[in-house]
């Protein structure tokens, strides 16, 4: 079976069960705070699974693409990736237990056809905020799952959520795979044997933690499964690792053979990591998604330095043809070639400086990776004499320390978050619609959103104009956006076919993919409408709640485009 075929037969089979498959949403968070990447199927949907309709319906079902920069540190071993696919299921307070369980076992069983013999799952253990799951575990029983093949784990296993600090969460119960093709499966599962591998995940988002830490029984109960594309594609082919499969092995075959193994998979994985973000407008630089970006970018350049061959070119096309996209017509080329020469000219400055410097320790090494990009694989190779007392455990320590800042402050930015809509941020969101239709007044209709990014504290937004603006447009922009919360105009939102809010001219995020039927919110009505937007929501009713508007800075994002900081005051 090779990739389309699964993601295909999931989404089929998924279909027949009367779910509306909903395309892949971008990997930046559109329009909703504070996550920096989608890291699974049910980040877009959770307003949705927080109560809000969804224009698709109740049952809905994706292929969404993934990055989780969490496990960059594991790439190379035999399942980790930091971009892939979630295959997902989801109950918009529709069905519940009975029906998502049996329909992964149908899936898995007669779909997949995997023998009953190599499956085991596991149930929530239960604890002081919620009982034990007897009840998935009678369904899978009631299948055919033997006891001795059920686990009951705690929450640190079977548990999912809230993505951010609060919001839907539950239980969940996991489904495993005995992937060791020398041994017979064994009659009790052991959760702690590795041999097991986790393929699909059935969360019961019955509870909304909240900020005090509680957990509340949800209004609307939902289920949200995930299964990964990649690791499953591995162990339907009785494949040891995901590199084997079709995804990644026209890509490796591109990699020189000289290369170790794990470099030639951190190659692959990478590649397909930066192609995607480019695609979803990514552009390398100092912060937040460009950060990540530029990371992923230097780690490959660097082994293509080292190497002394010429093959990420060629990589890169490959990757932008298995995402159905020309290379040369599209901006992975040219933002990967600008990035890569800047990156050279760094490297060389670097390996100046470490000419300077006679015994290199850990500190010396982390300065040139951290000011200069200079990995340590690089550093290893240029002198043997001049590294001989640096062992990659000591630069990893100070790696760590690095890490652990960085891991911070991106678990900081979880804050306000995605789960719990607050006031705040709902309020700098429809900002953010009527500012865009300020500037396509004051600057013209070529401006078109890039990116949104929205805290409780401000609203970011990038946008398409080829130059700077003078402050008699920013102010001119302030008034329109000012002079319509005077107004006090009402927001309200429609359901329509995506060809007729393309119709009525509603604005919709470039590049973005929506379903067959999408909202479009209004601000004003009749004479008196200044804005229509492609938007999942949610909105104030009235723009009189907004405040004062003020833009605290315009500045260049990437080439094209400019990226304005605003607050409500
Ligand atoms: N949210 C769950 C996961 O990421 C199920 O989709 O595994």
């Amino acid at each position: 079976m090779n990739s389309s075929d699964l993601r295909q037969k999931y989404l089929d089979f998924f279909k027949n069960k009367g779910h509306k498959i909903i395309p892949s949403a971008s990997l930046i968070p559109e329009n909703d705070p504070t996550v920096l990447f989608t890291t699974a199927g049910m980040h877009p949907l959770v307003p949705y699974l927080l109560g809000q309709k969804h224009p698709e319906g109740n049952r809905l079902a994706s292929c969404q693409r993934c990055i989780r920069t969490g496990d960059i540190a594991d790439v190379g071993d035999d399942t980790h990736l930091t971009f892939f696919e979630m295959l997902g299921n989801w109950s918009l307070g529709d069905y519940w237990k009975e029906d998502a369980i049996k329909w992964s076992f149908e899936f898995l069983t007669q779909e997949l056809k995997i023998p009953l013999e190599r499956l085991a799952v596991s149930c929530f253990a239960g604890d002081k905020d919620a009982p034990k799951d007897e009840e998935s575990a009678n369904i899978w029983m009631n299948l055919g799952i033997k006891k001795e093949r059920i686990a009951f784990l705690s929450k640190e296993d079977n548990w999912w959520g809230p993505a951010g600090e609060t919001g839907p969460c539950g239980p969940d119960t996991e489904m495993f795979y005995w992937k060791d093709n020398n041994e017979k499966t064994p009659d009790i599962f052991n959760p702690k044997d590795k041999r097991w591998v986790e393929i699909w995940n059935d969360v019961f988002m019955q509870y909304v933690k909240n900020k005090k830490g509680e957990y509340l029984p949800a209004k609307q109960k939902n289920v949200d499964t995930g299964m990964g594309l990649e690791r499953t594609l591995a162990i339907l082919n009785g494949k040891e690792n995901i590199y084997e499969t079709d995804i990644f092995e026209p890509i490796i075959k591109l990699i020189p053979a000289e290369l170790d193994e794990r470099k030639k998979r951190i190659i692959a994985d990478h590649s397909r990591a930066i192609a995607a973000l480019i695609l979803d407008s990514v552009r390398p630089s100092n912060k937040e998604h460009g950060y990540v970006l530029r990371r992923l970018m230097r780690r490959i350049i660097a082994y293509e330095f080292i190497s002394k061959k010429d093959f990420l070119t060629q990589v890169l096309k490959q990757v932008a043809l298995q995402n159905g996209v020309e290379f040369e017509k599209n901006s992975i080329n040219t933002v990967f070639s600008e990035e890569k020469n800047k990156f050279l000219k760094t490297l060389q400055k670097g390996i100046l400086e470490y000419s300077k410097i006679k015994d290199i320790n850990s500190e010396k090494a982390f300065y040139l990776y951290q000011s200069f990009g200079l990995p340590f694989d690089i550093l290893k190779e240029l002198d043997i004499e001049k590294t001989k007392n640096l062992k990659y455990e000591d630069f990893e320590k100070e790696l760590k320390k690095h890490q652990e800042l960085s891991r911070t402050a991106s678990a900081g930015m979880f804050k306000g978050g995605l789960a719990d809509n607050s006031e705040a941020t709902t309020k700098l969101h429809t900002t953010a619609h009527l500012m865009l239709a300020g500037l396509r007044k004051v600057l013209g209709e070529h401006v078109i959103q890039k990116g949104s990014n929205i805290t409780a504290e401000r609203l970011r937004f990038d946008f398409t104009h080829p130059e700077k603006l003078s402050p008699q447009q920013i102010n001119d922009v302030e008034n329109f956006v000012n002079d319509i919360i005077k107004k006090d105009l009402p927001v309200w939102f429609e359901e329509m076919p995506l060809e007729k809010a393309k119709k009525i001219n509603a604005m919709g995020v470039f590049e973005s993919k929506y379903g067959q039927t999408v909202k479009v919110y209004f601000v004003g009505k009749d004479k008196e409408n200044v804005s229509k937007e492609i938007c999942g929501g949610p909105h104030v009713d009235r723009t009189g709640v907004l405040g004062h508007f003020k833009i605290q800075k315009e500045e260049s994002s990437s080439a094209g485009v400019r990226r304005i900081k605003a607050i409500l005051e």
